[in-house]
């Protein structure tokens, strides 16, 4: 395990060594838990969690071939997207209905696959609206920004630390769009921590990355963790799993298959399965930086024109 490796080994990672290695294992100390979360795009069902729970304070990799369902599940805990069915819950009390500025107010944040740092606004700006738990930037004009803008020079401190903690304080006038893809990827993760969340999700935070930002950003992943936050990261590179997570859990068509620590999945054949009955021809660690960076200004673009 990560952790184990690594010498220290935290409480609540010691905590995953009485926890089965099955599909739906209750953890000693859950942050999160969710049961029956189902999300239904027509007759397809790409959401079919039965019951899943998040150890607090490790680091779980969420994992499975593309189309397994791993960002709409991160949609529907979220608050960007609502599941068919199901309840889940984050620190005991449920998120259901909750938009997803109060989820990340409540101490629940995720990232992007494809980053939505916003590409005509500069860095500082960007980390001032993270203080908002994400809200768009049209928030900034509404009536009750004016509360905000009380805080403006505590939000402004706390940002200008963050950005010097990614290393891109050098970057803090610069518009977001001007940022490489790996950089964007150091603004999401920076920006997510304006609001001090308790769990910080992430998806695909290494995709399109440069090998030796990677290093870095899986530096800092870890680096959430040893601040005693809970980190639930998608990722391909299996390597980096075994790496860094705590916990491994695994989806397929919508459903977990498996959970255990990165060891035992890795060994389980409903995993082997899963992989092979996969087709790999759209995983995006493979496409380059610059075309990862066009989908993301395409996005930007799109989300912009809303
Ligand atoms: N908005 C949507 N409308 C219709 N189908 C969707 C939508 N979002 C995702 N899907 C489908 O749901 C399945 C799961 O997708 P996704 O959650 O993106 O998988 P992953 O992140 O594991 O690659 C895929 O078959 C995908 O095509
Ligand atoms: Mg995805």
């Amino acid at each position: 395990m990560g952790a184990e490796r690594a010498g220290t080994v935290p409480e609540a990672v010691r905590g995953l060594r009485e926890v089965p290695n099955e599909p739906g294992a209750a953890k000693p100390d859950a942050i999160l838990v969710g049961d029956h979360v189902v999300r239904q795009f027509g007759g397809l069902k790409a959401v079919d969690v039965d019951h899943i729970e998040v150890q607090r304070g490790v680091i779980t990799a969420l994992i499975g071939p593309n189309g397994a369902g791993k960002t709409t599940l991160f949609n529907c805990l979220t608050g960007f997207d609502q599941p068919s069915s199901g309840k889940w819950s984050f620190n005991g009390k449920s998120l259901k209905g909750m938009p997803p500025h109060r989820v990340a107010r409540r101490g629940m944040v995720r990232t992007f696959q494809l980053t939505k740092v916003l590409a005509k606004l500069t860095v500082i700006e960007n980390m001032r609206l993270g203080a908002t738990g994400q809200r768009g930037e049209k928030f900034w004009s509404a009536p009750f920004a004016a509360l905000w803008r009380g805080q403006e020079a505590e939000i402004t401190e706390r940002a200008d630390v963050l950005l010097q903690r990614f290393k891109l304080d050098t970057k803090r006038e610069d518009f977001a769009g001007s940022l490489s893809g790996g950089q964007r990827k150091l603004l999401e993760m920076a920006r997510s921590l304006m609001v001090d969340p308790e769990l910080i999700m992430l998806d695909e935070p290494m995709a399109g990355v440069n090998p030796a930002l990677k290093q870095s950003l899986l530096e800092h992943v870890v680096g959430l963790r040893d601040e005693g936050r809970t980190v639930l990261f998608v990722e391909h590179d299996m390597d980096m799993v075994r790496d860094i997570a705590d916990w491994v859990v695994v989806m397929a068509q919508g459903r977990i298959v498996a959970e255990g620590t990165p060891d035992a999945v890795m060994a389980d054949e409903a995993v082997i399965d899963a992989y092979l009955g996969a087709h790999h021809d759209t995983d995006l660690s493979d496409l380059d930086e610059d075309e990862l960076e066009e989908e993301a200004r395409e996005e930007i673009e799109e989300e912009e024109r809303k």
